[in-house]
């Protein structure tokens, strides 16, 4: 290797970007900006082939009119930003700042060779139910206003767009509202110029479900949705049927019962058509209700079986995805159980037959109660997942009296809690736990680990990147504040992954 390629490779290599998918963690840009696209939706540039992502662009004095932000990838893990693709209009009737901006969606069509936007356009007040839709030339905007419509006279509130491999027709999938009257989720077609809907393909009467999204297998349709929690995640349910017509079959989880889809709401899917397999990918939301703007990106794969009608959202905390193959497989790395790690103040090992080595380590709070776990590093920046329950019951605080503050009864697990608020034992919704993690006791860079909440024995996890020595490493987990208090989840055990591999310098 020349000198000269040499050091454009180590340049490139020290700036290079993660090409595995990591559900859950801060996505950065290539620009090191955080990836600030929700409730987004997939397009491809016809010229280029390159993907786009366009999703609501949130912020923390605008979350829910901010426009729509959009970017692009060759890989679905790198992304490059590309501003605002639709942008707030001061004073515009559907897309000002106060306006509700969501669920954006593009597709293109051969009709006017344009691309087409559209969303859930409405007030503040979501008094409107509209349809927005917006044009442009060239994918990546700027997006032109057109208008915001009734969907054949009717309501729209969370909207998603479905387009057939098959034949090429695009479909409009909304829900019609919260009044008695609504309730319904309808699957409806665009014309081909895509500037109007057709007409209604189906109904799924008074499920009162929201966030939709449709997957199309050779031989089946999926179409899922999440019941309507706000920013509660809940269990996100399919339909499969053979014809988008129908019949449709009963609702079914998509993920184990009680991990509300791994702290996630359904919104998008999209199909990878390899070269060696077809993969299927749910890309999904976790919101954040305490600071919405900093709701994170779940993208997963789901297994899916025609045979049995069956369809299944898997959790991994990283992959690495070749779009080109459509061959995918999880990172392995290695386990540090809780049990073996060393608590500190009033943290201790608590039995958890739910848990790994049948320990949890509870208590965690503040600077004075931690956990420290012993790790090997690589000498480099890593991925680290830590596995949390988020739920401390009212036992654990008369037991060990270190923090005498108001019962943490959490939200007793959304659904189980009396009269379904947690108001009857003065609760609060508590939709994440802090925690604080500090590496080889660098107390000048504490990393802000969110946890979500759990429901009771349910482990979740979510990664950190944090940077390694080479050979042994301490990782110190304490707790910061997370509006209400200082408790960090229960941990149960940390993974420590290896370093990503170095990108190959594009020639
Ligand atoms: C279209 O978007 C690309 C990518 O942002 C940009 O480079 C190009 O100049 C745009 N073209 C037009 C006609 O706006
Ligand atoms: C929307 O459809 C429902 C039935 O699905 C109907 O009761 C309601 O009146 C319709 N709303 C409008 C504005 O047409
Ligand atoms: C999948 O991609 C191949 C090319 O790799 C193409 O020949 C085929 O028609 C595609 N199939 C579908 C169902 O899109
Ligand atoms: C923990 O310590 C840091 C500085 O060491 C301080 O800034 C922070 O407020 C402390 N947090 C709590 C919850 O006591
Ligand atoms: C809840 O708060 C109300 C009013 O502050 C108080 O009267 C009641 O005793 C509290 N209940 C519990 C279970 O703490």
């Amino acid at each position: 290797m020349a000198v000269k390629s040499l050091l454009a490779f180590l340049a490139l290599a020290t700036t290079a970007h993660s090409k595995w998918i990591v559900p859950g963690a801060r996505w950065y840009d290539t620009e090191g900006n955080i990836f600030n696209a929700h409730a987004g939706g997939l397009a491809i540039d016809r010229d280029t082939g390159r993907f786009f992502w366009f999703g609501e662009h949130k912020t923390k004095e605008d979350p829910e009119g901010g426009g729509v932000s959009v970017y692009s990838s060759d890989d679905l893990a790198t992304w490059t930003s590309h501003g605002l693709a639709l942008t707030p209009e001061d004073g515009h009737e559907f897309i000002s700042p106060e306006s509700i901006i969501q669920r954006p969606k593009v597709q293109y069509s051969d009709v006017d060779q344009k691309y087409h936007m559209w969303w859930h356009a409405d007030d503040s007040k979501y008094s409107l139910l509209l349809q927005g839709h917006a044009t442009s030339d060239n994918i990546s905007g700027p997006y032109v206003f057109d208008k915001a419509v009734a969907p054949l006279g009717n309501w729209s509130q969370d909207f998603g767009l479905f387009t057939d491999y098959k034949d090429g027709r695009s479909y409009a999938l909304y829900s019609n509202g919260d009044s008695v009257q609504g309730r319904d989720n309808y699957l409806t077609r665009f014309n081909e110029a895509l500037t109007d809907l057709e007409d209604v393909v189906y109904t799924w009467p008074k499920f009162d479900l929201e966030a939709p999204t449709i997957i199309q297998t050779e031989r089946s349709y999926y179409a899922l949705m999440s019941h309507k929690t706000g920013y509660r995640p809940n269990n996100v349910v399919a339909f499969r049927a053979d014809s988008l017509e129908g019949p449709w079959s009963q609702p079914f989880f998509v993920s184990p019962a009680y991990t509300r889809t791994f702290s996630t709401q359904s919104g998008f899917s999209w199909r990878i058509n390899g070269t060696k397999q077809t993969t299927y990918l749910y890309m999904a939301d976790q919101w954040d209700g305490n600071s919405i703007w900093e709701s994170r990106n779940v993208w997963l794969p789901m297994d899916i079986d025609d045979d049995k009608g069956k369809l299944e959202v898997k959790w991994h905390d990283i992959y690495d995805l070749d779009v080109k193959t459509g061959e995918w497989e999880p990172v392995e790395g290695k386990e540090y159980p809780a049990a073996e790690a060393k608590t500190i103040g009033g943290a201790y090992l608590q039995e958890a037959n739910f848990a790994t080595l049948s320990k949890i380590a509870t208590g965690i709070y503040g600077n004075d109660s931690k956990i420290t776990f012993e790790v090997d590093g690589q000498g480099d920046d890593q991925w680290v997942s830590f596995y949390h329950q988020s739920k401390q019951l009212l036992l654990i605080i008369s037991e060990r009296p270190t923090h005498r503050t108001c019962p943490d009864i959490d939200d007793m697990g959304f659904g189980d809690q009396p009269m379904g608020a947690p108001d009857r034992i003065n609760g609060t919704w508590q939709l994440r736990r802090v925690s604080s993690v500090v590496v080889n006791d660098n107390e000048d860079q504490v990393h802000t680990l969110y946890q979500k909440d759990t429901h009771k024995g349910i482990i979740l996890s979510t990664a950190l990147k944090l940077p390694l020595n080479k050979g042994k490493n301490t990782i110190t987990v304490g707790g910061l504040s997370n509006g209400v208090n200082i408790k960090g989840a229960d941990l149960d055990k940390i993974v420590v992954y290896p370093p990503e591999p170095r990108q190959p310098p594009k020639c």
